[in-house]
């Protein structure tokens, strides 16, 4: 029988030095698209894919995240003596959905290392991970989406999407073959091999590796077998690699749209969609920007 998943990670102990001066005392995955830390919308997805132990790895100055996910006595006591029902349900809302163990990344030794921080809490288990600053928007969560490919296959699942030649750089790349699947015409790879960062000219494809993974428990392993890679980082990607030799890996070019809210271009774009799309701030927002653009 195939293990459930019952866990996911959200390594959130980078230093996030794209959105400096900003990110110096607070950490990235505290800033809000509109209302909303960027963690919780990881947190919420995972939740509507039916996962509801999370461990989120943090570092110096992250405690901001714990706070958030705690409960708030004087908070919502204020809210309770001034009858502000809404809020209320909202503010409790966070700290009883979920379950959350917090454990540190004392160094950015890199996103391999943040995930091997989690194996004792994980244990022999499968296991989601989430990067929070990549936010997708889809009508089937993306996480359930991977899950549904790795209940019926039972080995790790990582979420694809094509990029761009220009913008390959930036990404892990696979080269994989189709897998002639019914229900996922044209989506579902099996992985041949894949690169950390490639140069446009030496990318084996245009399907980008995301933030969203399903793995099982041998990742630990590989990711302990692997040195330091690009960057001098303990690559995620390398350990995948390494797990290839002899394990299957797929991948699935998943249904939604991607918010890269790490880097500030996708994080502005992720803001103005989400308010365009709020049902309380949509309207007017959309006057305003006519304003802005004419
Ligand atoms: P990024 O590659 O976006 O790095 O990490 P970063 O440090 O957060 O941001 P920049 O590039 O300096 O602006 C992807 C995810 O992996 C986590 C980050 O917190 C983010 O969620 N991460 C990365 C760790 O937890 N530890 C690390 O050592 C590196």
């Amino acid at each position: 029988m195939i293990p459930k998943v019952h866990k996911a990670v959200f390594p959130a102990a980078g230093l996030g030095t794209r959105f400096l001066p900003a990110t110096k005392a607070q950490p990235k995955e505290m800033l809000p698209v509109v209302d909303k830390p960027l963690i919780q919308y990881g947190v919420e997805e995972a939740m509507h894919s039916g996962i509801q132990d999370i461990i989120i790895v943090t570092g110096r100055g992250k405690s901001s995240i714990e706070d958030h996910f705690d409960v708030s006595f004087e908070l919502e006591h204020l809210l309770e003596s001034k009858n502000k029902t809404d809020m209320l349900s909202q503010v409790r809302g966070i700290s009883e959905m979920i379950d959350v163990c917090y454990i540190r990344q004392k160094e950015a030794l890199g996103l391999g290392h943040a995930v091997s921080r989690a194996k004792d809490l994980v244990g022999p288990e499968p296991f989601a991970v989430i990067l929070s600053d990549d936010i997708i928007a889809s009508e089937i969560p993306c996480v359930r989406q991977l899950l549904d490919v790795y209940e019926y296959y039972g080995a790790s699942v990582l979420a694809l999407m094509e990029v761009p030649k220009d913008q390959i750089s930036a990404y892990g790349v696979v080269d994989a073959e189709l897998v002639a699947d019914n229900g996922r015409e044209n989506r579902l790879y099996r992985i041949r091999n894949m690169v950390e960062k490639p140069k446009p000219e030496d990318a084996p494809s245009n399907l980008a590796i995301i933030g969203r993974y399903i793995l099982t428990p041998e990742i630990f392993e590989c990711i302990e077998a692997v040195p330091p890679g690009s960057g001098g980082e303990i690559q995620l990607t390398d350990a995948l690699k390494y797990m290839l030799r002899n394990r299957p890996i797929y991948g699935l070019k998943f249904e939604g749209k991607r918010y890269d809210a790490g880097d500030k271009l996708g994080f502005l774009k992720a803001t103005v969609e989400f308010a365009l799309n709020r049902h309380d701030l949509g309207d007017q927002f959309r006057e305003y920007l006519k304003t802005v653009c004419a």
